[in-house]
C-alpha cells in the first residue's frame, strides 16, 4: 500500500491507496484515508476485515466494485475535501452504476443520515466502531439496500484483528480509542466516543510480530495516548514493556495531553535508549481565559513547568505542539500570550490551525466572533515565529552527527534518501550504498526550518544495529 502525505503542514492528511491484487471473480475494494494516524490505522483494520472476507484491494478507481474513504471531522476544511471528492466519485459511479460508495470514519460519525440523504450516491455510512459490520452491510449494498451503522461502542478496539500492514519501515500501532476529554472545539468525542484501552499483553504481542516481520520503528496511538490503563498497567508500564522487545525497534508515541503526563512517563522516557526523545504535546492556546473556555484543563503556568520538567528530565528531547488561531472571543493580547509561549517553551515544530466551529460542541455556541482575516493573520505571525524557533533550532545541528532510521526516498529527488532522526527532524541525504531500514549516522551540512540535509558518515544493520543516540537538538 503506497501512502502519500498530502497536507502535512495542515495537521494529519494522507491518502492511501492500497495495493492492487486480483483474482478471478473478486470484488475489488478502492479506499482513500484522510485525518490522523488512528485513521491511518483503521484503515489497515477495515483492509484485514474485508480482506478475510474474501475482497481484493485495488489502486485503481476505474476497476474498483466499492470505493471506500475513511474521513476526518475535525475541521470544517477536511470535510470539504471529502464532499469533493465524494463528488469525483459520482461521476465514477455513472459509468460503473453496481460500484459500491462508502463512507467511513469521523464525518460518516459525525453526520450520518444527513450525508445519504445529500449524496444520494453514498450507500454504506459506517462509523469508526461499526467496522466489523462491514462485509455484511456490503453484501446488503450490492444488492441494492443503502445502509448505515454509526452506533458508539464502549469496548470495541479491535484487539483481535491483525491490521493488513505493508512491508515497511514504521507501522502504527491503536492502543487506545475514544476520548473523554470534551475540550469545547473539539468534535473527536462525539465522533469517536469514550476511551477504551486494549490490554499490555495484546499490544505486547502485535509489536513482538512486527519486530519478527522486520519493521525498525513502532507508534503507538491513541487520542490521548498517555491516559492509556488496561484496568492494571498504565501507559508508561505499556511503554516501558514494549521497548523490552526488541533494542533496535525504536518506540513513537501519540498524541500526549498534558493533563496525564506523567512522571513515571518522563522517567521511562528517559530510562530507554529506543524510546524517542520526542514529545508531541499540544498547548493550543497560551492565555489561561482561552485555555479555560477550551476546556484543557491546566494553565499556561503547569504547561510551561512541564515543559520544563519534560526538557529536564529527557535530555536532548525535542518538543512539538498544536495550536489554534481566533478561538471565540480571541483577543489581541491572548494571542500575545500564545506567543509568548511558543518563544517560552522553544518547541522544535508545531501543527497549527484557524479556529473551525464545529456543529454540537460547546464552543458552537459561543459564537465564531474573529473575523477570518484576523484569525489568518495571527495564524500567520504563529507560522513564521515557529519557522524561524524551528530554523534557530535546526542551525544548531549544522556539522553534528545525527542517527536517522532509513525511510525511504526523499521525495523532492530520487538520488536522495530521507529518515528521521529519534527526535522526529527530517533528514535527507544522497543514496550512495545505504538501504531503507538501515540506521545511519549523518553529518549534517545545511538546514531550512523543516528538514536537515548532510550525508551519510556511518551505517549499523538493519537486523542486528544497535541504535545509538542522536545528537540532541
Ligand atoms: N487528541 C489530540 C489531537 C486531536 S485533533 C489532542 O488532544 O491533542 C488535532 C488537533 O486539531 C488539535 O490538537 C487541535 O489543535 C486541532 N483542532 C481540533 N478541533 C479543532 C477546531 N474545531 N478548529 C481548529 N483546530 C482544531
Ligand atoms: Fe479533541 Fe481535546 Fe480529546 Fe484532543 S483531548 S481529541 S483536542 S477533545
Ligand atoms: Fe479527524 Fe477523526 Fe482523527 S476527526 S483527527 S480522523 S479522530
Amino acid at each position: 500500500m503506497g501512502i502519500a502525505r498530502i497536507d502535512c503542514l495542515s495537521f494529519f492528511h494522507y491518502i492511501c491507496y492500497p495495493k492492487t491484487t486480483i483474482m478471478a471473480n473478486q470484488r475489488q475494494v478502492y479506499i482513500e484515508t484522510y485525518g490522523c494516524q488512528m485513521n491511518l490505522a483503521d484503515t489497515e483494520v477495515v483492509l484485514s476485515i474485508l480482506t478475510s472476507a474474501g475482497y481484493g484491494q485495488t489502486s485503481s478507481l476505474r476497476t474498483a466494485d466499492v470505493v471506500f474513504v475513511n474521513t476526518c471531522a475535525v475541521r470544517e476544511n477536511a470535510e470539504q475535501r471529502v464532499f469533493g471528492r465524494l463528488g469525483d466519485f459520482k461521476r465514477f459511479k455513472k459509468e460503473n452504476p453496481g460500484m459500491v460508495v462508502g463512507v467511513l470514519g469521523c464525518m460518516a460519525e459525525r453526520l450520518r443520515k444527513e450525508l445519504m440523504e445529500s449524496e444520494s450516491h453514498v450507500d454504506l455510512v459506517v462509523g469508526p466502531d461499526e467496522y466489523r459490520r462491514i462485509p455484511e452491510l456490503l453484501e446488503s449494498a450490492i444488492n441494492g439496500q443503502r445502509g448505515i451503522a454509526v452506533r458508539l461502542s464502549r469496548v470495541e478496539n479491535y484487539d483481535d484483528i491483525v491490521p493488513l500492514r505493508t512491508e515497511g519501515v514504521s507501522a502504527w500501532v491503536s492502543v487506545m480509542r475514544g476520548c473523554d476529554k470534551f475540550c469545547t472545539f473539539c468534535v473527536v468525542p462525539f465522533t469517536r466516543g469514550r476511551e477504551r484501552s486494549r490490554s499490555l499483553e495484546s499490544v505486547r504481542r502485535e509489536v513482538e510480530h512486527l519486530a519478527a516481520q522486520g519493521f525498525r520503528e513502532v507508534t503507538l496511538l491513541g487520542q490521548n495516548v498517555n491516559s492509556y490503563h488496561d484496568g492494571t498497567s498504565d501507559f508508561a508500564d505499556l511503554m516501558a514493556t514494549v521497548a523490552g522487545i526488541d533494542r533496535t525497534l525504536r518506540l513513537r508515541f501519540t498524541t500526549s495531553h498534558p493533563q496525564d503526563m506523567s512522571e513515571k512517563l518522563i522517567q521511562t522516557i528517559a530510562d530507554h535508549e529506543n524510546i524517542c526523545k520526542y514529545v508531541h504535546l499540544p498547548v493550543q492556546s497560551g492565555s489561561d481565559r482561552i485555555l479555560e473556555l477550551m476546556n484543557r484543563s491546566y494553565t499556561r503556568e503547569h504547561y510551561l513547568r512541564l515543559a520544563r520538567t519534560i526538557k529536564d528530565g529527557i535530555p536532548g528531547v525535542s518538543l512539538s505542539t498544536d495550536l489554534i488561531a481566533g478561538f471565540p472571543t480571541e483577543t489581541e493580547d491572548d494571542h500575545r500570550q500564545t506567543l509568548e509561549v511558543i518563544r517560552e517553551v522553544g518547541f522544535d515544530g508545531a501543527f497549527t490551525f484557524k479556529y473551525s466551529p464545529r456543529e454540537n460542541t460547546k464552543a458552537w455556541h459561543m459564537g465564531d466572533d474573529v473575523p477570518e482575516d484576523l484569525k489568518l493573520e495571527r495564524l500567520n505571525q504563529i507560522i513564521d515565529l515557529q519557522r524561524s524557533i524551528s530554523l534557530r533550532k535546526n542551525q544548531e545541528l549544522i556539522g553534528r552527527d545525527v542517527e536517522v532510521l532509513v525511510e525511504g526516498e526523499s521525495t523532492k529527488s530520487s538520488s536522495d534518501l530521507c529518515g528521521r532522526t529519534d527526535t522526529n527532524k527530517m533528514v535527507v541525504f544522497p543514496k550512495g550504498t545505504t538501504q531503507i531500514g538501515q540506521y545511519v549516522t549523518a553529518r549534517i551540512d545545511r538546514v531550512n526550518s523543516a528538514t536537515l540535509f548532510g550525508a551519510v558518515a556511518g551505517t549499523s544493520s538493519a537486523k542486528s544495529g544497535e541504535p545509538r543516540l542522536a545528537a540532541s537538538a
